[in-house]
Protein backbone atom coordinates (compact mmCIF):
# COMPACT_ATOMS: atom_id res chain seq x y z
CA UNK A 1 0.00 0.00 0.00
CA UNK A 2 1.27 3.57 -1.06
CA UNK A 3 2.12 5.91 2.22
CA UNK A 4 -0.75 8.96 2.54
CA UNK A 5 -0.52 12.10 1.08
CA UNK A 6 -0.14 15.21 3.26
CA UNK A 7 0.39 18.80 2.00
CA UNK A 8 2.05 20.79 4.23
CA UNK A 9 0.66 24.97 3.75
CA UNK A 10 3.22 27.04 4.92
CA UNK A 11 2.65 30.61 5.59
CA UNK A 12 5.09 33.83 6.55
CA UNK A 13 4.94 33.86 10.46
CA UNK A 14 7.92 32.49 12.72
CA UNK A 15 6.74 28.84 13.14
CA UNK A 16 7.70 28.23 9.75
CA UNK A 17 10.88 27.43 11.10
CA UNK A 18 9.70 24.30 12.27
CA UNK A 19 8.46 22.98 9.14
CA UNK A 20 11.58 21.04 8.56
CA UNK A 21 10.19 19.29 11.63
CA UNK A 22 7.02 18.64 10.65
CA UNK A 23 8.18 16.79 7.28
CA UNK A 24 10.40 14.54 9.77
CA UNK A 25 7.46 13.94 11.64
CA UNK A 26 5.33 13.09 8.64
CA UNK A 27 7.71 10.48 7.09
CA UNK A 28 7.87 9.17 10.94
CA UNK A 29 4.27 8.44 10.50
CA UNK A 30 3.92 7.32 6.81
CA UNK A 31 3.00 10.20 5.01
CA UNK A 32 3.90 11.37 1.93
CA UNK A 33 4.66 14.62 2.54
CA UNK A 34 4.62 17.63 0.18
CA UNK A 35 5.51 21.61 1.06
CA UNK A 36 3.10 24.53 0.08
CA UNK A 37 4.58 27.29 0.57
CA UNK A 38 3.44 31.01 0.47
CA UNK A 39 5.84 33.84 -1.22
CA UNK A 40 6.05 35.41 2.79
CA UNK A 41 6.97 31.85 3.78
CA UNK A 42 9.83 31.46 1.86
CA UNK A 43 12.54 33.13 4.05
CA UNK A 44 11.79 30.93 6.73
CA UNK A 45 11.97 27.86 4.58
CA UNK A 46 15.90 29.09 2.99
CA UNK A 47 17.06 28.11 6.34
CA UNK A 48 16.58 24.91 6.62
CA UNK A 49 17.28 20.90 5.54
CA UNK A 50 13.88 19.93 4.06
CA UNK A 51 15.50 16.50 3.10
CA UNK A 52 14.56 16.62 -0.33
CA UNK A 53 10.91 16.40 0.10
CA UNK A 54 8.33 18.34 -2.97
CA UNK A 55 8.21 21.86 -2.55
CA UNK A 56 5.81 23.39 -4.54
CA UNK A 57 6.27 27.26 -4.90
CA UNK A 58 3.53 29.27 -7.57
CA UNK A 59 1.26 27.85 -10.19
CA UNK A 60 2.49 25.49 -12.84
CA UNK A 61 2.44 25.67 -15.99
CA UNK A 62 -0.97 24.81 -18.15
CA UNK A 63 0.82 22.32 -19.96
CA UNK A 64 2.66 21.16 -17.03
CA UNK A 65 1.32 18.13 -15.14
CA UNK A 66 -0.30 17.68 -11.60
CA UNK A 67 2.60 18.53 -8.90
CA UNK A 68 1.15 16.26 -6.04
CA UNK A 69 -1.52 13.40 -5.66
CA UNK A 70 -4.85 14.27 -4.27
CA UNK A 71 -4.53 15.11 -0.63
CA UNK A 72 -5.15 12.46 2.06
CA UNK A 73 -4.66 15.43 4.71
CA UNK A 74 -3.42 18.76 4.77
CA UNK A 75 -1.67 20.66 7.60
CA UNK A 76 -1.29 24.89 7.50
CA UNK A 77 1.65 25.59 9.92
CA UNK A 78 1.44 28.03 10.68
CA UNK A 79 -1.26 29.80 9.37
CA UNK A 80 -1.33 33.79 9.45
CA UNK A 81 -3.98 36.44 9.78
CA UNK A 82 -3.79 37.20 5.92
CA UNK A 83 -4.60 33.62 4.93
CA UNK A 84 -7.25 32.46 7.91
CA UNK A 85 -9.19 35.18 6.62
CA UNK A 86 -8.37 35.30 2.42
CA UNK A 87 -9.15 31.31 2.92
CA UNK A 88 -12.34 31.64 5.23
CA UNK A 89 -13.54 34.15 2.84
CA UNK A 90 -12.97 31.95 -0.49
CA UNK A 91 -10.36 33.97 -1.82
CA UNK A 92 -8.23 31.58 -4.15
CA UNK A 93 -5.34 33.80 -6.05
CA UNK A 94 -2.37 32.08 -4.75
CA UNK A 95 -2.02 28.47 -5.23
CA UNK A 96 -1.52 27.85 -1.51
CA UNK A 97 -4.68 29.44 -1.23
CA UNK A 98 -6.61 27.45 -4.08
CA UNK A 99 -4.75 24.14 -2.30
CA UNK A 100 -6.64 25.56 0.88
CA UNK A 101 -9.67 26.56 -0.20
CA UNK A 102 -10.01 22.81 -2.50
CA UNK A 103 -8.93 20.97 0.72
CA UNK A 104 -12.00 23.02 2.47
CA UNK A 105 -14.57 22.88 -0.29
CA UNK A 106 -13.62 18.68 -0.79
CA UNK A 107 -13.88 18.41 3.03
CA UNK A 108 -10.35 16.98 2.77
CA UNK A 109 -8.65 16.57 6.53
CA UNK A 110 -7.68 19.84 7.73
CA UNK A 111 -5.58 21.51 10.83
CA UNK A 112 -4.45 24.84 10.89
CA UNK A 113 -2.03 26.46 13.17
CA UNK A 114 -3.13 29.56 13.43
CA UNK A 115 -0.12 32.00 14.21
CA UNK A 116 -1.41 35.71 14.63
CA UNK A 117 -0.33 38.87 17.53
CA UNK A 118 -2.70 40.37 19.75
CA UNK A 119 -2.87 43.48 17.71
CA UNK A 120 -4.17 41.36 14.66
CA UNK A 121 -6.42 39.05 16.59
CA UNK A 122 -8.48 42.00 17.46
CA UNK A 123 -9.69 42.92 13.81
CA UNK A 124 -13.18 41.51 13.74
CA UNK A 125 -12.57 39.48 10.91
CA UNK A 126 -10.59 37.23 12.89
CA UNK A 127 -13.40 35.71 15.11
CA UNK A 128 -15.44 35.57 11.99
CA UNK A 129 -13.05 33.44 9.90
CA UNK A 130 -12.11 31.21 12.55
CA UNK A 131 -16.29 30.28 13.09
CA UNK A 132 -16.32 30.13 9.32
CA UNK A 133 -13.17 27.53 8.93
CA UNK A 134 -14.51 25.73 12.60
CA UNK A 135 -18.16 25.11 10.85
CA UNK A 136 -16.75 23.80 7.72
CA UNK A 137 -14.90 20.69 9.57
CA UNK A 138 -11.17 22.57 10.00
CA UNK A 139 -9.50 21.09 12.96
CA UNK A 140 -7.70 24.57 14.66
CA UNK A 141 -5.13 24.00 16.88
CA UNK A 142 -3.60 26.42 19.20
CA UNK A 143 0.10 26.84 18.87
CA UNK A 144 0.65 27.46 22.71
CA UNK A 145 -0.31 23.81 23.87
CA UNK A 146 -2.49 21.88 20.55
CA UNK A 147 -5.29 22.98 22.29
CA UNK A 148 -8.83 22.21 19.55
CA UNK A 149 -10.97 24.29 21.40
CA UNK A 150 -9.14 27.28 22.91
CA UNK A 151 -7.01 30.19 20.80
CA UNK A 152 -4.64 32.33 22.48
CA UNK A 153 -3.44 35.40 20.43
CA UNK A 154 0.59 35.31 20.20
CA UNK A 155 2.42 38.03 23.32
CA UNK A 156 4.80 40.37 22.12
CA UNK A 157 8.03 38.76 22.69
CA UNK A 158 7.02 35.03 23.46
CA UNK A 159 7.36 34.59 19.84
CA UNK A 160 10.64 31.97 20.20
CA UNK A 161 8.93 30.53 23.35
CA UNK A 162 6.34 29.45 20.92
CA UNK A 163 8.10 28.25 18.45
CA UNK A 164 10.81 26.06 20.51
CA UNK A 165 7.70 24.30 22.62
CA UNK A 166 5.34 23.61 19.59
CA UNK A 167 4.99 19.95 19.40
CA UNK A 168 4.35 18.14 15.45
CA UNK A 169 2.46 15.49 17.59
CA UNK A 170 -0.60 17.68 18.10
CA UNK A 171 -1.17 18.06 14.14
CA UNK A 172 -0.91 14.64 13.92
CA UNK A 173 -3.28 13.37 16.74
CA UNK A 174 -5.63 15.66 15.19
CA UNK A 175 -5.72 14.95 11.49
CA UNK A 176 -6.27 11.48 13.27
CA UNK A 177 -9.67 12.53 14.93
CA UNK A 178 -10.40 15.05 11.39
CA UNK A 179 -9.78 11.88 8.78
CA UNK A 180 -12.10 10.07 11.66
CA UNK A 181 -14.70 11.81 11.44
CA UNK A 182 -14.60 12.23 7.92
CA UNK A 183 -14.21 7.99 7.26
CA UNK A 184 -17.32 7.94 9.69
CA UNK A 185 -19.47 11.02 7.81
C1 LIG B 1 9.54 38.79 10.52
C2 LIG B 1 8.06 38.71 10.23
C3 LIG B 1 7.23 38.14 11.15
C4 LIG B 1 5.86 38.06 10.91
N1 LIG B 1 5.06 37.45 11.83
C5 LIG B 1 3.73 37.29 11.56
C6 LIG B 1 2.90 36.58 12.46
O1 LIG B 1 3.33 36.09 13.51
N2 LIG B 1 1.59 36.42 12.14
C7 LIG B 1 1.06 36.94 10.99
O2 LIG B 1 -0.13 36.75 10.75
N3 LIG B 1 1.83 37.64 10.11
C8 LIG B 1 3.15 37.82 10.37
N4 LIG B 1 3.95 38.49 9.49
C9 LIG B 1 3.31 39.15 8.33
C10 LIG B 1 3.01 38.18 7.21
O3 LIG B 1 4.20 37.54 6.77
C11 LIG B 1 2.34 38.98 6.07
O4 LIG B 1 1.06 39.41 6.49
C12 LIG B 1 2.24 38.19 4.80
O5 LIG B 1 1.57 38.97 3.81
C13 LIG B 1 1.48 36.92 5.01
O6 LIG B 1 1.37 36.24 3.79
P1 LIG B 1 0.86 34.73 3.71
O7 LIG B 1 -0.39 34.65 4.52
O8 LIG B 1 0.62 34.55 2.25
O9 LIG B 1 1.95 33.87 4.25
C14 LIG B 1 5.32 38.57 9.72
C15 LIG B 1 6.19 39.14 8.76
C16 LIG B 1 7.54 39.21 9.01
C17 LIG B 1 8.45 39.78 7.96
Amino acid sequence: MSNRALLLVACGAPLAARLGDGVQAAYERGWDPYVVPTDAALPWLAEQNLGGVPVIVGNRKPTEPRRTPAADAVAVVPTTFHTLNAWATGNAYSYPLTTLCAALGSRTPTVAVPYASQELTGHPAWPASLTVLRQAGIRILDAHDGSPTSLEPMVPGTGSQVVDGFRWDWVFEQIDVATRIRESG
